[in-house]
């Protein structure tokens, strides 16, 4: 489905009817990488992809990305649909975006699903390697960051028993713009700490970490999850950075079990 929402032309995956979970992608992937999600989780559910600015089939628009643009253009996505509250669900820089949302709009927000994602902002040595790899993807195209993605995202069983799935992986990748790539590697640096937010988020939350991550460990997301008064924390152990592409039968369980307990909250 696709709207004008502001500056932009949003598109999204949408299925079902009922309490709704707002799925936020992560970098450099699109709604597509919800796919198990929407297809598998009951239909009781209102599930909601959208493609950020810039990503899948959304425009990009003229206003600078930076996480508060993404999370404005999602409260913009509901109004337009005439949704009031939901549980947002964001992976990686899904999960800043959803900091963001949290930051900005706490009063859209009925529960949060943290997976693979951090609290903090970068620090100096990783800011200067998204610098560095902006002008590499500048110069040779999204195809310079999948070589370099690929092969940090997933867990050694991913690789090994679902080939199939890194192949999607870095499809999604290569067709993501590399100006859209470029931007959000700016943005993603340029994001503050949300560590100061976790004692004051007050809605129930899963933080969902994958055990054979790389890109950030399952231990500094037990941490995280310990700071959110009202958080449940999963590992699952067989997946690296994208547990619901991975594992997406583990990963749905938990999310389907976290919604039923949150039901009437
Ligand atoms: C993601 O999966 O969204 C990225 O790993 C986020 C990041 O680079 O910090």
């Amino acid at each position: 489905m696709q709207a004008q929402v502001g500056d932009i032309r949003m598109h999204w995956r949408e299925v079902g009817a009922g309490d709704v979970v707002l799925f936020v992608h992560g970098f450099p992937f699109d709604s597509g990488m919800w796919a198990e999600q929407l297809d598998r989780i009951p239909r009781r559910f209102r599930l909601i992809a959208p493609d950020l600015r810039g990503f899948g089939s959304s425009t990009r628009g003229e206003a600078p990305v930076s996480m508060d643009r993404f999370a404005d253009d999602l409260v913009g996505l509901l109004d337009h649909l005439g949704i009031d509250r939901t549980v947002v669900c964001g992976l990686s820089m899904g999960g800043y975006v959803a900091f963001a949302l949290w930051r900005r709009h706490p009063d859209r927000i009925r529960a949060l699903v943290l997976c693979a994602t951090r609290a903090g902002a970068d620090t100096e040595e990783a800011r200067r390697a998204r610098f560095e790899l902006a002008g590499r993807v500048r110069e040779g195209g999204s195809r310079v960051a999948a070589d370099e993605q690929v092969p940090r995202l997933l867990s050694e069983r991913t690789f090994r028993d679902r080939p199939e799935v890194a192949d999607r992986v870095r499809e999604m990748i290569e067709s993501t713009d590399r100006a859209t790539i470029v931007a959000a590697l700016e943005a993603m640096a340029a994001r503050p700490d949300s560590t100061p937010l976790l004692a004051g988020i007050s809605v129930p939350t899963l933080v969902v970490a994958g055990g054979d991550d790389r890109v950030v460990k399952a231990e500094e997301m037990r941490r995280m999850a310990d700071a959110i008064p009202e958080a449940r924390f999963q590992t699952i152990p067989e997946a690296g950075h994208l547990p619901p592409l991975e594992c997406p039968a583990e990963f749905n369980l938990a999310l389907v079990h976290f919604l039923e307990a949150i039901q009437g909250h």
